[in-house]
């Protein structure tokens, strides 16, 4: 195993610690802004984002461009070891623009444009709004692109939701008459219009899926997502392309959100240098333990690593505090900021970063927290809490740079999510394929054993184990990867709602799982159940272990499958539940129903023993992360719980504390340990 080590930036030294910084709403404190500087230095910040929404004192009439002050700033930060990651501003417009050029406001799915106003509302293809963009972009980076400080760009701010303008409509045309060859009998047949009569004829006639509007096509409403996806990376790469015309060896990102629905990151994420994301989980919410809460924080850094996995992540975003768009804007009880913090960079970022630095004044964000308060000193809870965190993150910066190195992997697409989100059938409300996709990964997350989560067109061949949930909707080439991955040897878990249909939607004929996985499944599943809430059936395996099922159960027919598992009750009793087909040299298992977790992770455990991968024994809501380098590993322990936790066969020396460890961890509730080992 060769695991190369990939530092993001060569100064600063170690890992990031800082955040979104608004000097621009304190030009006229200049005190404020010298005193930033000093308690910057007492937080052991070494990098500011700065620019975010900054346009209209950046350019604060069409053609006068102002950098002198960004400047200045970026500067003193610099004589003070702070490094800038600078944004372009171009996630709010100045009123001026959107006066000018209306176009570059946002027509929403009831066909109605925006008016002036909020952010992050842009079209993305209005041509005199994209001039706009590469003008301030173009100029920014002339004017600040070779400063020392400069780390890298921060393209405009969280890319999300649809514009359904004119333009946006005619381009989607565009988009799948490239798609389909210019041959519209072909998007009929894919899009299977003869139903209700709604065939095309050309494609000027192809409206988006508006509100008041056509919603019944599943592929015309799965390609208007595919192709606003393909838009704003349309419009990340004009961004892009321009600062990359200026200042070719600066690396730009840009800021992702969580899961969000709206955009394929897959997609999004290639023309990026570095993937970052901001992260607001509801720590300490009235639903579920607080290291579940951590537990799906682990999942989306998953995702988010798993996008480029040759180099780190960053966290560009998390709260200080408290947020003010939490449904409760519950305060961060003491310990969760740290050992958040920690999580991040267990799972593989070189970064802990706030939204903000400092609370401003007025408007829509000035409750959220920031890391200096109202109060404006260096002695609040919140303020020391990121000063140990900074403290912390020196003590680890030998870990920047490093990477996980995992053996399973869990698969995650945006257009299957879309598709089954999309589909008319089981019950809409207990699909929940996001969700399931998550509790497989936190049931080996409390194995031990980490994963990356992946798409079904990726190389899996690295992988032991891979885990497919509801793997509905199959992309082109999916099933020879998956196929060619476990004629290899691998071990793949997939099941209910495997291969029903092809990248349109359109149903695979001759029996589910389709293009070819019943045959790597050895199985044909015939008809799926809805089970009503309350109603349940059980997997029986060999030897009697039963696991209950509920919502969902396929009847299988056997197409030389081996049964692991047969239903205990109803008119399916004693058939195939789980099972599992040799081929080539390894194995394919086909769960059929929605079984509880405990009977996932009795298979996991199973298929990880055959994957030769170890299982720990961790306390309850200890998570465990790794990352490499070429001589050592780091290995991080979490206690998310609200008990002591002690872990056996520990040993090293825990960078946070210098203690050395002979063989027993003993973590308090939310404390964290780095070991430092060699491998
Ligand atoms: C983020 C956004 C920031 C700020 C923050 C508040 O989603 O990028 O600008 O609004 O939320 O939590």
């Amino acid at each position: 195993m060769r695991v190369q080590t990939n530092r993001l930036f060569s100064k600063p030294a170690g890992l990031l610690h800082g955040g979104d910084y608004n000097p621009e709403q304190w030009l006229d404190r200049p005190d404020i802004l010298e005193e930033d500087i000093r308690l910057m230095k007492q937080a052991h910040v070494n990098e500011a984002t700065l620019g975010v929404f900054a346009w209209s004192v950046e350019e604060p009439s069409e053609g006068v461009f102002h950098f002198d002050w960004l400047k200045e700033i970026m500067d003193r930060l610099y004589e003070n070891g702070i490094y800038t990651i600078l944004a372009t501003p171009t996630g709010a417009r100045p009123v001026w623009l959107d006066k000018k050029y209306p176009e570059a406001m946002r027509v929403n799915s009831a066909g109605e444009r925006n008016l002036h106003g909020l952010r992050h509302n842009h079209c993305m293809s209005a041509p005199a709004f994209r001039a706009r963009v590469k003008m301030i972009d173009t100029q920014l980076a002339q004017a600040l692109g070779n400063h020392p400080g400069l780390l890298m760009w921060h393209i405009s701010n969280e890319l999300g939701g649809e514009c359904y303008c004119p333009l946006c409509r005619a381009r989607f045309q565009q988009y799948l008459r490239g798609r389909f060859g210019g041959d519209i009998s072909a998007l009929n047949h894919a899009w299977w219009t003869t139903f209700w009569s709604h065939q095309f004829s050309d494609f000027d006639e192809i409206d988006p899926p508006m509100k008041n509007g056509e919603g019944s096509i599943g592929g015309l409403n799965l390609a208007w997502k595919e192709f606003t996806s393909w838009n704003m990376t349309d419009f990340l790469k004009t961004e892009i392309d321009t600062l990359r015309a200026v200042t070719p060896h600066i690396p730009v990102t840009t800021n992702f959100m969580k899961l969000y629905n709206g955009l394929d990151y897959r997609v999004l994420h290639r023309p990026l240098d570095v993937v970052s994301w901001d992260s607001y989980p509801r720590f300490g919410n009235n639903e579920e333990p607080l290291a579940d809460t951590f537990a799906e924080n682990a999942f989306d850094h998953a995702v988010m690593r798993s996008f480029k996995k040759d180099r780190p992540f960053l966290l560009m975003e998390s709260a200080p505090g408290l947020v003010n768009w939490h449904p409760y804007n519950a305060l961060k009880r003491p310990g969760i900021h740290s050992l958040a913090g920690l999580q991040a960079v267990a799972c593989g970022a070189d970064s802990v970063l706030y939204f903000q630095w400092r609370k401003g004044r007025g408007s829509f964000e000035q409750y959220h927290g920031a890391v200096v308060d109202h109060l404006g000193t260096g002695d609040t809870r919140v303020f020391k809490e990121v000063e140990a965190m900074g403290s912390q993150l020196q003590a680890l910066a030998p870990v920047a740079g490093s990477l996980s190195h995992n053996r399973v992997a869990l698969l995650f697409d945006w257009p299957n999510r879309w598709a089954i989100a999309d589909m008319a059938g089981l019950s809409r409300e207990k699909k929940q394929y996001e969700r399931t996709c998550l509790l497989q990964h936190r049931s080996l997350l409390r194995m031990g054993v980490d994963c990356d989560i992946l798409s079904m067109q990726d190389d899996l061949t690295p992988y032991k184990l891979v885990v497919a949930p509801m793997l509905y909707l199959l992309e082109l080439g999916a099933s020879e990867n998956l196929t060619r991955y476990v004629q290899q040897g691998g071990n793949l878990v997939a099941g209910y709602l495997a291969g029903y249909v092809n990248e349109d939607t359109l149903c695979w004929l001759g029996g589910f799982p389709g293009d070819g996985l019943s045959d790597l499944f050895g199985v044909i599943s015939e008809e799926i159940d809805t089970l009503y809430p309350g109603k349940t059936n059980a997997a029986i395996f060999e030897g009697g272990t039963r696991f209950a099922i509920q919502d969902f159960a396929e009847l299988l027919r056997l197409k030389g499958a081996q049964v692991l598992a047969k239903y205990e009750q109803d008119y399916c009793q004693n058939t195939p539940a789980v099972t599992v087909h040799t081929v080539g040299t390894g194995n394919a298992y086909y769960v059929a129903a929605r079984l509880e977790q405990a009977g996932m992770e009795h298979l996991y455990r199973r298929c990880l023993a055959e994957a030769g991968i170890p299982v720990q024994s961790l306390p309850h809501g200890v998570e465990f992360h790794c990352r490499y380098t070429e001589k050592e590993r780091f290995a991080f322990y979490l206690n998310e719980s609200e008990n002591p936790a002690t872990i056996a066969d520990v040993f090293g020396t825990d960078m946070l504390t210098g203690q050395v460890l002979d063989g027993t961890l003993r973590l308090a509730p939310l404390q964290a340990a780095v070991l430092r080992q060699a491998r």
